[in-house]
């Protein structure tokens, strides 16, 4: 597993070791995106006064690139399956229902921070089409009905939870 310590460290050497070469600025925002887990202004900033490529360009090469997020990634990594099995299972319908019961688009975070929509070519469980993951968990045979009570599941049990965490905060304070 690479550390945080060991990702900072990436990062820096880079910056360190960047030469002006155009071919160099690609590694730098992956890099910087693998250490906060997106690009944030202030890295931006950062890999510009260091490169002296102007911040309006970094920043067109950030949003030329579809794997650089400028948001950082919800509680929650949703990733739909769009490959061939699932196509051909209205995948797509799937997508779209995910869509609206999150009120984001593909590569979205939640205002909240809870998801993140992505989709993928294959997950690899093409006998469950069509299919998402949450995180770890593969969720199968979906519908569109299926899929909007698994993402209100997942919103229950978070609010249930921030609700246990404030009652707990609640009892240490009144102690
Ligand atoms: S195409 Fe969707 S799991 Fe393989």
């Amino acid at each position: 597993m690479i550390t945080t310590a060991a990702r900072n460290e990436d990062f820096s050497y880079r910056l360190w070791r960047y030469d002006g070469a155009p071919g160099e600025l690609i590694p730098l925002l992956q890099s910087a995106q693998d250490h906060f887990g997106y690009i944030p202004r202030r890295a931006i900033s950062y890999i510009s006064d260091v490169t002296g490529v102007p911040e309006s360009e970094v920043y067109g090469v950030i949003t030329f690139y579809s794997q650089f997020r400028l948001q950082p990634m919800g509680k929650y990594v949703i990733k739909a399956c769009d490959g061939t099995a699932c196509h051909v299972q209205n995948a797509r319908m799937i997508i779209d229902t995910l869509e609206d019961e999150l009120g984001i688009e593909v590569n979205g975070t939640t205002e909240d921070g809870l998801f993140t929509l992505s989709t993928v070519a294959c997950i690899g469980c093409c006998s469950l089409a069509p299919v998402m993951m949450i995180n770890d968990d593969t969720h199968g045979r979906l519908t569109p009905q299926s899929v909007r009570k698994v993402i209100r599941e997942y919103r229950r049990r978070e609010n249930a939870e921030r609700s246990r965490a404030a009652a707990s905060c609640g009892e240490t304070a009144a102690r």
